[in-house]
């Protein structure tokens, strides 16, 4: 097994520098510890114990109780406690969650270190980032430092089935499922576990969206048991456990004829439910729930709305501080493609704008970044920040579905800063989505950001080991909105492959490019979805242009795209607030990225960048696979550098990357060279 591989970002080595590791031998070897010992303190003394004895080679002694005060003035070492302002109401978790470093050095000479955390889990956090900067080479007395999350719920949706299948992932199998059971070998769930605490990640949900009859049964008692031994586990690491549950349940496991949020019947069983789940585990973080989305049932089917079926749902969690996470990727999925009035982009606005207000303060709505489905390209949703008084949560996808499912290397943290970044202007100037998801614009009850995950049961957790790279750098991201994607990308290079600064320079510079690459051979500026049905990888120009998706590019001998403007269009841009809707109404102004997203133009439109939309896609088109295979070249400069194994798996990928974005520059660029019979000016070929 190659270690780096398996380790990813914990692959935590000796520093190498025997002065620095004795410097630092002094002031880690003792550590003193000054507060309860809960579970998780006692996960962060083991996480310290087993990091420090791989950086340093010693074998820490960790002393319990605290200090005289004479001992105090002198006493050197790691010592750590918790803030005393801590827990005091009104107080966010988000400071409960944080930490500080500070070194000191005492009157004799002694020099200290005190760790102290807003909570156990603060500490816990501290602990990783201790070791983190530790590694990287940070002297002592440049430690110094104040961390407290900026987002509350900091989630990982897995979309693993309990057959052991998962739903979009390109790394295997489940690694907490197989052939219809939860894994009775809990030790790589406990190594993820390990990877999602050591980035600040705090909740899980554990099944997919789609819940299947299977997993319908996680919530009764023949399965909670089991669920509950997952809890445990996650629990040591600071990590709440939820479900996605079958909004149906009631009537699918055969207990209630019917799921109608409003029928008392269905109220009590979920009641019920919520306490037998309580019972196995107290601390249970809450629901996720699909409803009424590609044919999950959903409160439709009673005639009532989403606000009806959350609210149910919340109201059997409230007692427990329980949390319904419900999803507003809801949409027409058998829609008339002859139809051009229905607009899917528009579909999760509609739906959910007129609920705002209706919701319980234990209710959370989840919000693709994009409007249609986690594109390369899509322009942020219009109904993040269009919710003034109700909970939400931003939703991202580290697993890459339609971003080359890890055999493309795309780097993904800056797409996700851009969203972050991205200003709504819901309460005018200043209302960047990251303060949607940190609860700061609303000063919501509650809020946050989850992700798909992208790891399954391959050794490199992601496929691709350089996918490993969007899942340390989402948890990093989430933490800290203001870290920058190269910050992100060099911490992670470097504990993943070491300091060396010729190979985390090539790793960083593939990296940070390899987004735009993507988005340059694949579908152009911003119309998205020339995929294969079905799987989505490799190029099918109409693959979904005459389905019931609601997923068209409407390319004809004289142009592409969808109008979506509401001078002659479906009138999407009228749901963002000004000025973000006239700057996407008025083509002249609208970003060239998202032209084709949001207006139909002929092929001859000039660009703001100075050329034609035709002679723009030829160009990104054979840019975009010269760019592919240079990234193989660049990757070679590294053999050598690091380990064999590491190294040839991703070769292999870069190779059949550089292969498949000649497949999609050349299906891509004769399609349009044949709708529009305009050459290339370059002269280039094209079939
Ligand atoms: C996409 C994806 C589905 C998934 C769905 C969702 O449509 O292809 O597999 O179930 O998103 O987010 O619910």
């Amino acid at each position: 097994m190659s270690l780096s591989m398996y380790k990813a970002w914990l692959n935590v080595q000796l520093i190498e520098d025997k002065e620095r590791r004795e410097a630092y031998a002094s002031l880690l070897g003792q550590v003193s510890v000054e507060c309860k010992p809960t579970l998780v303190l006692q996960t962060a003394l083991k996480e310290l114990q087993q990091g420090i004895q791989a950086l340093l080679g010693i074998a820490a002694s960790v002393k319990e109780g605290s200090a005289s005060r004479a001992e105090e003035e002198n006493a050197g070492g790691l010592r750590i406690r918790l803030c005393p302002e801590a827990n005091t109401q009104g107080e966010r978790s988000q400071r409960e969650d944080g930490f500080e470093l500070q070194y000191m050095q005492a009157a004799n000479g002694n020099e200290a270190i005190y760790l102290i955390g807003g909570s156990d889990k603060g500490i816990m956090y501290g602990v990783f980032h201790l070791l983190r900067m530790v590694a990287s080479g940070k002297r002592a007395a440049e430690l110094n430092t104040k961390e407290s999350p900026a987002n509350e719920l900091r989630m990982i949706n897995q979309w693993d089935n309990a057959d052991g299948t998962i739903e979009r992932g390109y790394a295997g199998r489940s690694i907490f499922y197989g052939n219809g059971r939860i894994a009775s070998d809990l030790g790589r769930i406990r190594d993820y576990a390990r990877l999602l605490a050591s980035i600040g990640l705090n909740a899980i949900s554990i099944n997919n969206v789609n819940v299947h009859e299977l997993e319908t049964r996680f919530i009764t008692e023949e399965q909670l048991p089991e669920v509950a031994r997952l809890a445990d586990l996650f629990r040591a690491y600071g990590i709440a456990l939820f479900l996605s549950v079958n909004f149906a349940a009631p009537l699918q496991l055969g207990e209630r004829n019917t799921a109608d949020p409003l029928d008392a019947g269905v109220q009590s069983w979920w009641k019920d439910t919520a306490a037998r789940i309580y019972s196995h585990i107290p601390d249970f973080g809450g629901f996720v729930v699909k409803a009424d989305s590609e044919h999950r049932p959903g409160p439709f089917t009673y005639g009532r709305d989403h606000a009806d079926g959350a609210n149910m749902l919340a109201e059997a969690l409230a007692d427990y501080s329980g949390l319904v996470i419900w999803r507003c990727f809801v949409y027409d999925c058998m829609q008339d493609w002859r139809d051009r009035k229905t607009d899917r982009a528009r579909a999760a606005y509609d739906h959910f704008k007129p609920l705002d207000g209706r919701f319980r303060s234990n209710v959370l709505l989840q919000i693709k970044n994009g409007p249609m489905d986690f594109q390369v390209r899509e322009p942020v949703s219009p109904l993040i920040g269009a919710l003034k008084e109700t909970n939400q949560m931003v939703e991202f996808q580290i697993t890459q579905e339609y971003t080359g499912q890890q055999r493309h290397l795309c780097y993904l943290v800056p797409q996700w800063k851009q969203v972050l970044d991205f200003d709504s202007y819901a309460q005018g100037e200043g209302s960047q989505v990251k303060r949607i998801a940190d609860g700061s614009l609303y000063g919501t009850a509650h809020s946050g950001i989850a992700a798909v995950s992208n790891i399954g049961d391959e050794e490199s957790w992601t496929g691709h080991i350089l996918a490993q790279a969007n899942f340390y750098g989402y948890g990093r991201l989430v933490w800290n909105p203001e870290l920058t994607a190269e910050q992100i990308a060099l911490e992670w290079a470097a504990a993943t492959f070491g300091y060396n600064p010729t190979v985390t320079t090539v790793i960083i510079g593939m990296l940070m490019k390899s987004w735009a690459i993507y988005e340059a051979y694949t579908a152009p500026l911003g119309v998205g979805w020339m995929v294969a049905p079905n799987h989505h990888y490799g190029p099918d120009v109409d693959g979904y242009e005459y389905s019931r998706w609601g997923t068209y590019h409407f390319a004809d001998r004289d142009g592409i795209g969808v109008d979506r403007t509401q001078a002659s269009g479906t009138g999407y841009t009228s749901q963002y607030s000004e000025p973000n809707a006239s700057l996407y109404e008025n083509a002249a102004t609208c970003p060239d990225e998202l032209l084709l997203f949001f207006h139909h133009v002929p092929y001859t439109h000039i660009l703001q960048s100075g050329k034609t939309v035709i002679q723009h896609i030829y160009d990104t088109h054979f840019g975009g696979a010269d760019e592919a295979e240079r990234l193989r070249e660049q990757w070679a400069e590294l053999e050598g550098q690091i380990d064999e194994a590491s190294f040839v798996h991703v070769a292999e990928r870069l190779a059949e990357q550089a292969e498949h974005a000649k497949h999609w520059r050349d299906v891509i660029n004769t399609y349009f060279f044949r709708k529009s019979g305009i050459p290339d000016a370059d002269g280039r070929v094209i079939y």
